[in-house]
């Protein structure tokens, strides 16, 4: 199958409404102002860059459109590259055909490939991976701790859900590096990178396939031996091992980007905000409300949707295979639904934020990814209780799809 790289533009955007580029340097450092202005002037946005896309920005338009899944497909959730996983042999095509459901899948497929998944993600079954998280975590800082200063994404945030996701599937966590080259690759440089997309992608799914071919000689009980053998009403028996492969790359791609920018997120505005880290220590039973405060402010993940036949949406003329861009981020900061949203109040009271999205695809791992910023900002905050950037212009941050902080040093 070939690639072509999408349309893209170098010139700096004018006019956000009619020609916007999720890629601009200073949108991804800092959006809000730009989702502001959208919401107020056209809150469904529309460009030809990267391949063209739809952008609504309001909370209400967000919810409607993911419910609507007859028009708006998760076929294909990514911008920017024109087409599926390149494939390097018809072998290798035949693995990856299943795509990365229930994320790519729509009804009825999605229903059974989402049914699969829920029973292992559960608050019981996500709470055995308390202690090692913890532990993890701790030995991260037993690191840097006498340094006075580290990178709170890269030592920190970055190492966490990639062992947390190598332990689920069975792997060891020593290969976690490697599988956070790849999702990196895949999901932030592979955006702009269609060789650097395939190429990770086509790394995952032979390691992934290697995993497979492991479980099905030696089943355990992990993630991947639970697949191959799951049931669900309406899917088939047995799961085809392109399908349980599908998954798992899912798991790793959603798994990994999404909770280290969550947390690292965490990470910069908490080193910002000492009081907040004081109250955090002082009364340890607001880290629930704060968590979802910190996931609505700082929601990373904006996946796509296909348009399946022309149609008219709030007066715009959408073309069947138009993309839209499901600005989950920009929705929880809608004044319109939360007041003072531009405010981040660790005790909110109402928050029904969608930073994990909304409809049928919500998160299947909010309870593991919950999990994780919880024990990482209880961990980091035990031992060190005070702390702030090194230099707040020198923090990076990813944008595109997933948003969070690439490079944020802090000093303690
Ligand atoms: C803070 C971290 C996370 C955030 C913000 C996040 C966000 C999201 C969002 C917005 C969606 C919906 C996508 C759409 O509507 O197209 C989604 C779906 C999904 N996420 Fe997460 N996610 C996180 C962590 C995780 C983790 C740790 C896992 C599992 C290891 C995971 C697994 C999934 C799966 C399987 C889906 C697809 C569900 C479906 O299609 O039915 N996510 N996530």
């Amino acid at each position: 199958m070939t690639i072509e790289p999408a349309k893209k533009h170098t010139e700096p955007v004018e006019d956000w409404a009619t020609d916007y580029d999720i890629f601009d340097p200073g949108y991804v450092k800092d959006p809000f102002p730009t989702w502001d202005e959208l919401r107020g002037k056209c809150p469904v946005a529309h460009t030809e860059r990267w391949g063209g896309s739809w952008m609504p920005t309001t909370y209400e338009d967000v919810r409607k459109i993911a419910a609507n899944v007859d028009i708006f497909s998760s076929r294909n959730p990514l911008v920017a590259t024109v087409g599926e996983l390149a494939v390097a042999s018809p072998e290798m095509e035949q693995r990856a055909s299943a795509g990365a459901p229930p994320i790519s899948s729509d009804p009825p497929v999605h229903t059974w490939a989402r049914a699969l998944l829920l029973p292992k993600f559960s608050m019981k079954e996500v709470s055995a991976y308390e202690e090692e998280t913890r532990e993890l975590c701790r030995s991260l800082i037993d690191v840097f701790l006498d340094k006075g200063r580290a990178d709170a994404a890269t030592d920190y945030a970055q190492q966490i859900p990639a062992r947390v996701i190598a332990n689920l599937l069975g792997i060891p966590q020593e290969r976690a590096g490697e599988f956070t080259e790849w999702v990196q690759g895949f999901l932030e440089y592979g955006l702009t990178d269609v060789n650097m997309r395939s190429g990770s992608a086509m790394q995952m799914v032979s390691f992934l396939n290697e995993q497979i071919q492991d479980r099905k000689a030696n089943p355990g009980d992990d993630l991947i031996s639970y697949l191959l053998s799951a049931k669900a009403d309406g899917a088939p028996d047995p799961i085809p091992e392109s399908h349980v492969l599908g998954t798992c790359f899912l798991l790793m791609v959603a798994g990994i980007d999404t909770t280290w920018s969550s947390i690292g997120a965490a990470m910069w505005h908490l080193a910002q905000n000492p009081d907040e880290c004081r109250r955090l220590i002082d009364e340890p039973e607001l880290i629930t409300s704060a968590i979802e405060e910190l996931l609505r402010a700082y929601a990373p993940v904006t996946m796509a949707r296909e348009v399946t036949r022309d149609a008219q949406y709030d007066g715009c003329p959408m073309k069947e295979n138009d993309k839209i861009l499901m600005n989950f981020p920009a929705a929880n900061r809608d004044p319109e639904k939360f007041e003072k949203p531009d405010e981040v109040i660790l005790d909110r009271k109402i928050n029904p934020h969608i930073a994990f999205g909304v409809g049928i695809h919500r998160c299947a791992g909010s309870n593991l990814a919950r999990m994780e910023m919880r024990v990482a900002i209880e961990e980091w905050l035990k031992r060190i209780p005070e702390f702030r950037l090194e230099d707040p212009a020198a923090v990076t941050w990813a944008g595109g799809q997933v948003r969070g902080p690439r490079k944020c040093m802090v000093v303690f």
